[in-house]
């Protein structure tokens, strides 16, 4: 059954009805407060306004977005390059040496906006895949235009439905829009793709209220993926009034001959969206490109809601520069399918269980003591993702660095098992 996130309900609370009946001074105290006047004081307190309160349902549900350790800090204790930093799938290879080239020719531009078009990378971009510009849409990061879809479609009294274990962010979308979330059950753990999407049940989980279904292919945490057989069929029975987001952050990277990306299936379906980033096999993930394709007229509506200046210069220099160097694209997937599929026997070779993957991570369940191992991991300098928050506290999930960044993780994965 579809598990649905309901509001959380809440009392109302006195804050606001006490600050109107405050008497004069102390209003005039409550007026310098708010306004950050407090007289030899940097730190300005809330003044007695409840400000979750004030923030639409929604928000007042939601839980920030966990990024993981704080990486700024690790790095200044532990020495640069002295920490292996595994923990957000960032790719270990670095983008193509052209994106370096484009970077600095667009440096002199520095005091101009962005292209707010971002005209030559939308073109660059239809050229790759074959589509018309006017179906794409650029994000500040694929994370961006996540949310912006919620936003923009999803509302209160709607739902968004996405798989139990897919990617954070979905739920996120959702709340921050004021919709409900519902998750579906996903495959077991001893399905071929543990804890995958199951897109039966996903579809059993849409009704004539839901909006949106994400869908992430190969999915992040679980690294599993679908192909067209299991998503034709799926987008065959959803309502035209459900649009259907399929998140490919991953798909470069995915070679298996069941994988299948929802690129193709455009043409026919006008409700189905596809995201894309720069973050993962093209390494720009510092420069925050993601681009979203679908049917021109549902991009115009998204259009009015971006933020004119989304997209930065030297990110849309730079991405232009990676689409078009292929042979760094194709060096970069081969190593990171070699180097995981090393890593994953490593580990395997000591006990440890992984889920296929077709990305730059693996899901691997440490079993019981997984939450204690990771600290102690941390503590001597190798950064993880903790699985707790999406309800897989026996696991971690470790990107796939380089070889010499997978040797030292588990150099000092064997010390702290010893
Ligand atoms: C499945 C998936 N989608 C989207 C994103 C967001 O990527 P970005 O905002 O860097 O494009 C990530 C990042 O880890 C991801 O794993």
């Amino acid at each position: 059954m579809a598990v649905r996130v309901l509001h959380r309900r809440r009392r109302p609370r006195a804050g606001i009805a006490v600050a109107r009946c405050a008497g004069r001074s102390e209003r005039k105290r409550g007026r310098r407060a708010r306004s950050g006047i407090v007289p030899g004081r940097r730190v300005v307190s809330a003044g007695g306004i409840d400000f979750e309160r004030l923030a639409h349902a929604g928000v007042r549900r939601l839980r920030a977005y966990d990024p993981g350790h704080d990486l700024v800090a690790l790095r200044r204790r532990f020495g640069a390059g002295e920490l292996v930093e595994l923990g957000s799938n960032e790719n270990p290879y670095g983008p193509s040496p052209r994106v370096r080239e484009a970077v600095l020719a667009a440096m002199g531009d520095l005091h101009r906006y962005p292209d707010p078009l971002g005209g030559d990378l939308k073109r660059a971009l239809a050229a790759t895949h074959g589509v018309e510009a006017a179906r794409i849409l650029l994000g500040n990061g694929s994370h961006e235009l996540l949310m912006q879809f919620a936003q923009v479609f999803a509302a209160p009294g709607a739902d968004v439905v996405a798989s139990q274990y897919g990617f954070a962010v979905y739920a996120l979308a959702a709340q921050a829009a004021g919709a409900d979330f519902v998750a579906a059950p996903a495959y077991g753990r001893e399905h071929a793709m543990p804890r995958g999407h199951d897109l039966d049940a996903i579809a059993a989980a849409i009704s004539l209220t839901t909006r949106l279904v994400y869908l992430a292919n190969p999915n992040n945490p679980t690294g599993t993926w679908f192909g067209a057989d299991a998503l034709k069929p799926l987008l065959a029975r959803v309502p035209d009034t459900t649009l259907v987001v399929v998140d490919e952050a991953y798909a470069e990277m995915a070679d298996a001959p069941d994988y299948a990306s929802a690129l193709p299936l455009l043409a026919e379906h006008p409700n189905l969206i596809v995201t894309r980033t720069f973050s993962k096999a093209y390494a720009l993930a510092g420069l925050r490109i993601g681009y979203a394709i679908a049917h021109p007229d549902l991009i115009a509506v998204m259009e009015r809601v971006r933020e004119s200046f989304n997209v930065n210069a030297l990110g849309l220099a730079a991405a232009e520069a990676a689409l078009g160097d292929v042979e760094h694209l194709r060096t970069t997937c081969e190593a990171n399918a070699r180097e995981r599929a090393a890593l994953a026997a490593a580990l395997h070779e000591r006990g440890i269980v992984c889920a296929p993957s077709q990305t730059n991570f693996l899901l691997a369940e440490f079993g019981a003591d997984s939450i204690a191992l990771e600290r102690e991991l941390v503590a001597r300098g190798a950064v993880l993702r903790p699985m707790a928050g999406y309800g897989l506290p026996d696991s971690l999930r470790i990107t796939v660095g380089d070889a010499a960044e997978n040797a030292r993780l588990l150099r000092i994965l064997d010390e702290v098992r010893a």
